[in-house]
């Protein structure tokens, strides 16, 4: 391990019951006071569901798909994190937010209830983005993997029970896609599906375009989704978060964009650790009917 690594790996703080990380936690009552603009755009997602991209798809079509547009700056400079407290010299999220002017695109993993209430208040669009448990673990886990501010993932099988107790940072998965699904149509949410996304992304942008009340030509929306394919985003430096520090993001264990695949999961469970999940998933999503896909 790297020098220092292990001082900055956060322990994770309750905030009304929701573990977060403990500078995120420290910060909070300024998070919640956060007023947003009528005008901002909110995309939120449990960790690793899909946010870059659709943060991508989002920017691009703001920007008529203009790539070079595109490439002003690196994805966390473009579409601030809420919440984000980062070790300097990375500014957190309120700072950053605070030098843009309105409409902002704003990325958020906080579960609905500890979003600011200034987002509903002022009927801010909001884009939720939700990934099926066991893929959505895997990225995860690979993340804390390589990400220095994260508390260690520890071994895969402990991951798993972390996982379905709700310990891991911006807390259970579980109640984050069930807390958002419910109030999707009475804040007016677009609730996405990563595995819709890959099947058919050429559908989801043009989803993502109307609930914008944006129009571009069809040969615009192409071009959005060739650069916004995982391969071309692997690559774009403003894209791929290698504009984040090594000793903050070691992408020599993991790459940020790492496979961009549905189904990845039955590389890493056995199939008792895919059953014994399975059941808990069951009696976790009881009466909701939210139709996650673990295949395309
Ligand atoms: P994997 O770890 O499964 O590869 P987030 O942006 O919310 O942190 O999510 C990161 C996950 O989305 C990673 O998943 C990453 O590879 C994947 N991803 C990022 N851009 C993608 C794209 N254009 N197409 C498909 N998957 C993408």
């Amino acid at each position: 391990e790297k020098a220092g690594s292990s001082l900055m790996r956060f322990p994770v703080i309750p905030v009304r019951g929701i573990p977060l990380m403990k500078l995120i936690a420290n910060n909070f009552d300024d998070i919640w006071a956060f007023r947003p603009d009528p005008s901002d755009l909110l995309i939120a997602t449990y960790p690793k569901a899909g946010t870059t991209w659709t943060q991508e798809i989002v920017d691009l079509l703001l920007h008529n798909g203009d790539a070079e547009a595109c490439r002003r700056a690196p994805t966390p400079v473009r579409s601030p994190f809420l919440e984000i407290v980062s070790p300097p010299p990375i500014p957190s999220g309120l700072d950053l937010l605070r030098t843009m002017d309105p409409p902002r695109v704003i990325k958020t993993h906080l579960p609905f209830q500890l979003v600011p209430l200034g987002f509903w208040e002022n009927k801010c669009k909001t884009i939720y983005v939700a990934r099926n448990a066991k893929d959505n673990l895997v990225s995860y886990y690979y993340f804390d993997l390589m990400n220095m501010t994260q508390p260690e993932p520890g071994p895969f099988d402990g991951y798993v029970t972390k996982f379905m107790q709700g310990e891991l940072s911006w807390g259970s998965w579980y109640d984050h896609v069930k807390g958002y699904w419910e109030e999707r149509e009475k804040k007016n949410i677009l609730y996405l599906f990563y595995e819709d996304m890959k099947e058919n992304p050429r559908r989801e942008v043009v989803r993502i375009m109307k609930y914008l009340d944006l129009s571009v030509s069809d040969e615009v929306i192409d071009r959005i989704v060739d650069l916004t394919s995982f391969k071309k985003m692997k690559e774009n430096p403003m894209a791929n978060y290698s504009c984040v520090p090594s000793p903050v993001f070691d992408q020599t264990i993991s790459p940020f964009m790492r496979k961009g695949e549905v189904g990845d999961w039955q590389n890493h469970f056995s199939a008792e650790q895919s059953k014994m999940f399975d059941e808990d998933y069951e009696k976790q999503m009881k009466g909701s009917n939210i139709p996650f896909r673990t295949l395309i």
